[in-house]
């Protein structure tokens, strides 16, 4: 299949061209993001591969249909950038990589807790410095502490099987309670409860409507003094200004995220020698307490192989049958993502 690839960069060009030998796809690299503006660039290919930051809103689509686009083969595993009923109006099919490495994600989910709580980041730039002191270093144990996961799929429930093994209570929240969890000691509450009883809030739900700012500025009220947040779902789960308020006010101790609302303007990219004109994201990065990454939890060379191999196979699938067994289905909260 003709496959106009975006967003790539030298890793996705690398494990696709590798993967792609057992396949035989004829693909084309681009570098830019898809939108509106360079959506040209795809005019005859019957496919796009895309990533999350690329736009597939309805302009979008309609120009991609226009060129003559049929298929849309996400390199992810959430599809909260893609107008799904658009698409389908349009019979564009939308295919995803709905797991391949949940175990990626889960491992750099408690990386930064780890880091935030012990301050290894702080550290290791003062020891570089030749600064031993411990001040302003303490953590806490995470032994005996209260853990709140929300969203118990894949990623959660890892999550959740690692905070046992520190020692930790889990308590879960989720619309479908997922039996494994429960195997392994978690107890399902509902999110008041886990919100007012965690320690530690990690977020693994997707990006859909009824989880758009899932925790603002009540919900923040709602959470113990100095509670620890960590998001590497989507950036758009939390409300940022209103987590910018909890943090400044010392309800929220330390937040950790990989994820932010606006990342397509800056994640993925060198801006060093720009000035951030975003003052949200601007002001995240002033706090001690606060670690951003830019997107980077699903980064390991497990995943990276997954993502190819699923996506060209679900390519070949849309070439040979029309259909594929990782389609998005059009009502997205009927999905699992
Ligand atoms: P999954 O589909 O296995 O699990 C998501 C869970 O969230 C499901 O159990 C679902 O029932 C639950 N859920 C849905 N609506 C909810 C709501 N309103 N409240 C609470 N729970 C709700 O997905 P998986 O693989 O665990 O991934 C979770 C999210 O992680 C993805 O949607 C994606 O946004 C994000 N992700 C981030 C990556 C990164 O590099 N930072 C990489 C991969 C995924």
């Amino acid at each position: 299949m003709r496959v106009a690839v975006f967003s790539t960069k030298p890793f996705d060009r690398r494990f696709l061209e590798e993967s792609n030998s057992g396949f035989g796809h004829d693909l084309t690299f681009f570098e830019p993001r898809l939108t509106l503006e360079t959506t040209s660039l795809a005019a005859g290919f019957p496919a796009v591969c895309v990533f999350v930051n690329d736009v597939l809103d309805e302009p979008v689509l309609e120009r991609l249909a226009e060129g003559g686009t049929t298929a849309v083969a996400l390199r992810c595993a959430g599809f909260n950038n893609v107008n799904l009923a658009a698409a389908e109006r349009l019979g564009i099919k939308v295919v995803r990589v709905p797991a391949y490495s949940p175990h990626a994600v889960a491992e750099y989910t408690v990386g930064l807790m780890l880091t935030l709580n012990r301050k290894i980041h702080r550290a290791y730039n003062r020891v570089r410095e030749g600064n031993f002191s411990l001040d302003g270093l303490l953590g806490f144990d995470l032994h005996g502490r209260t853990v709140g996961i929300v969203g118990t799929g894949q990623i959660g429930a890892l999550v959740a099987g690692i905070m046992t093994g520190f020692g930790c209570r889990v308590l879960g929240y989720d619309l479908r309670p997922n039996p494994d969890c429960e195997k392994i000691g978690m107890k399902y509450t509902s999110l008041d409860e886990l919100l007012s009883a965690s320690d530690i809030i990690s977020l693994h739900c997707p990006l859909i409507p009824e989880t758009h700012h899932l925790i603002d500025a009540e919900r923040i009220s709602q959470m113990k003094k100095d509670v620890m947040l960590i998001n590497t779902s989507r950036g758009a789960v939390i409300d940022t200004p209103a987590v910018i308020e909890g943090l400044k006010k010392g309800k929220i101790g330390s937040l950790g995220i990989d994820v932010y609302e606006e990342e397509a303007e800056y994640f993925f990219e060198d801006v060093s020698q720009r000035v951030i004109a975003d003052d949200v994201l601007a002001r995240l990065l002033t706090f001690p307490n606060v670690l951003v990454t830019g997107h980077q939890a699903f980064f390991t060379h497990e995943a990276l192989e997954a993502i190819a191999t699923t996506t060209l196979h679900n390519l070949q699938q849309i070439e040979a049958t029309g259909r594929a067994d990782n389609e998005v289905a059009s009502r997205p909260s009927e999905s699992k993502s």
